[in-house]
């Protein structure tokens, strides 16, 4: 199988700024607990006009024009999300209407949770080696405000919204990202009733255990990655890791001797957002310089499902 490369990346961030002091006001909780037992300093919630699709759009025309390509040349579009603005039609088809996206490739959402973000990238590496062009659009959105339990203070600190997106290309020769994924069905750490379900559609997560669950899941994920691929930790420049806790990433990076120079944590300002976190960290580190042409990035998630995934990503 050809492999693909991330040529552009872009993102949008709604515009209000929810910080741990206004949580405060509204469940028993405190900036010191927040900051000390997430890294979570404020994030970002939808508001007034704003759509998934919106958010999306912007995100994805700055990734286009990051990559030197036109809206014409991308060969499919996956959308990685569990809150689109409607089922039907999908953020996909709605962001491929915003953008003009061509008529001729596949437009479609995917739910894996936190990880989709990661299933989508290996979803389209497997598209793009099948379809005409060779371009593709994986984009991560989510609107968990939405969804979010305001009376359940150890949910609703953690989550915010946002939009990030990145362009691939599939070229012969280049060699697999060798995605490794995985899921494990269990409803009762962490759960979203659906639309045939009595209860609201909120978020429901039993933390301390999911915790546990992500300490094994990364380091599990960093390893088989690194087998597939042939390479060792020395190998890669940059470690980019799901923003779910800054304690998980803290407990991974000491595990493997991870220099601070190899990780970055975003979640400070932008708090959990699902399957916008990682192409979130992927743009900031774009945008800061950090990585560039030829930067080598071990990408690992985990999430609701339960869902985890591995990758190891060139930029071109
Ligand atoms: N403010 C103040 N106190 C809070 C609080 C808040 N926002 N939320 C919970 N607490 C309290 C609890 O009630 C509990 O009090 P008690 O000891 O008197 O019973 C205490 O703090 C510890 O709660 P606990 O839930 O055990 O904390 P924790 O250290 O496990 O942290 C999470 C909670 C959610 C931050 C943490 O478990 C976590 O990040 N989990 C993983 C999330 C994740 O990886 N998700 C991935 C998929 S999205």
């Amino acid at each position: 199988m050809n492999g693909i490369k991330i040529k552009g990346t872009g993102q949008c961030l709604p515009q209000r700024v929810v910080t741990n002091e206004d949580l405060a006001r509204i469940v028993e909780t405190n900036d010191e607990w927040i900051t000390t037992r997430t890294g979570i300093q404020r994030r970002h919630h939808i508001s007034g006009e704003e759509t998934i699709a919106g958010l999306s759009a912007a995100a994805a025309r700055q990734a286009l024009e990051n990559a030197g390509i036109t809206a014409d040349q991308i060969g499919a579009c996956i959308v990685a999300t569990l809150t689109p603005d409607t089922l039907v039609p999908s953020a996909a088809c709605c962001l491929q209407r915003e953008l003009g996206l061509p008529n001729d490739i596949p437009c479609f959402d995917l739910n894996a949770a936190c990880t989709g973000f990661l299933y989508a990238l290996h979803t389209m590496e497997c598209l793009l080696n099948a379809a005409p062009r060779k371009f593709g659009l994986v984009v991560g959105a989510e609107h968990l405000s939405r969804i979010t339990n305001w009376q359940d203070r150890g949910t609703c600190i953690l989550f915010g919204d946002g939009a990030a997106a990145v362009v691939v290309e599939c070229r012969e020769g280049w060699p697999s990202i060798g995605a490794v994924l995985g899921s494990h069905g269990d409803d009762q750490l962490l759960r979203v009733p659906g639309v045939e379900q009595d209860e609201r559609s909120l978020i429901y997560m039993e933390g301390t255990k999911v915790f546990k669950f992500a300490i094994e899941a990364a380091p599990w994920c960093m390893d088989r990655v690194l087998e597939k691929v042939g390479k060792t930790v020395d190998d890669v420049d940059f470690f980019v890791f799901h923003q779910a806790n800054a304690r998980i990433i803290d407990l991974v990076v000491r595990r493997y001797h991870i220099p601070p120079e190899k990780y970055y944590k975003n979640i400070q300002e932008y708090g959990n957002t699902s399957a916008a976190s990682i192409p979130l960290v992927l743009s900031d580190l774009v945008r800061l310089g950090k990585v560039g042409s030829g930067s080598r990035v071990l990408i690992v998630g985990f999430g609701g499902g339960l869902t985890w995934g591995g990758a190891y990503v060139e930029f071109e």
